[in-house]
């Protein structure tokens, strides 16, 4: 997003019944970086803003993605090394590629402040750095 060197890769794969991301983004701040896959695939707007909210077809409450209810495209945190360099690979319960609950055409939202997993809807994860759109490869 504009004025921010927030840079990387992100890829979603199946294993057995579940999705699973890995994550690798440069560029960020030291510390917590929010993550999520958010409701609409359009990085279009400047700030990122046009990617919308977080992507919840169950609506659900936002929280952890291994923990008690969430929203869909809740993922965990991105947490940097001293360089502001984030790796991650988690499993992801309740997201799928097809169906309602599908990630393709969605957005990817990496933000500047950490996750708090409880303010609602948000997280409270701040400004948004760096917005991608999930694509078939
Ligand atoms: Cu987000
Ligand atoms: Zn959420």
């Amino acid at each position: 997003t504009k004025g921010n060197t927030a840079r990387g890769t992100v890829t979603f794969t199946q294993k057995g019944d579940k999705v699973v991301v890995r994550a690798d983004v440069t560029g960020l701040t030291p510390g917590g970086h929010g993550f999520h896959v958010h409701e609409k695939g359009d990085c279009s707007a400047p700030d990122g803003m046009s990617a919308g909210g977080h992507f919840n077809p169950g609506g659900h409450p936002h929280g952890h993605p291994h923990k008690g209810p969430h929203h869909a495209g809740d993922m965990p945190m991105l947490e940097t090394d001293a360089y502001g360099n984030a790796k991650l690979v988690a499993v992801l319960p309740g997201l799928t590629f097809e169906g309602a609950s599908g990630i393709l055409g969605k957005g990817v939202i990496v933000h500047a402040a950490p996750d708090d997993f409880k303010t609602q809807p948000t997280g409270n994860a701040g400004a948004r750095m760096a917005c991608g759109v999930i694509v078939k490869r």
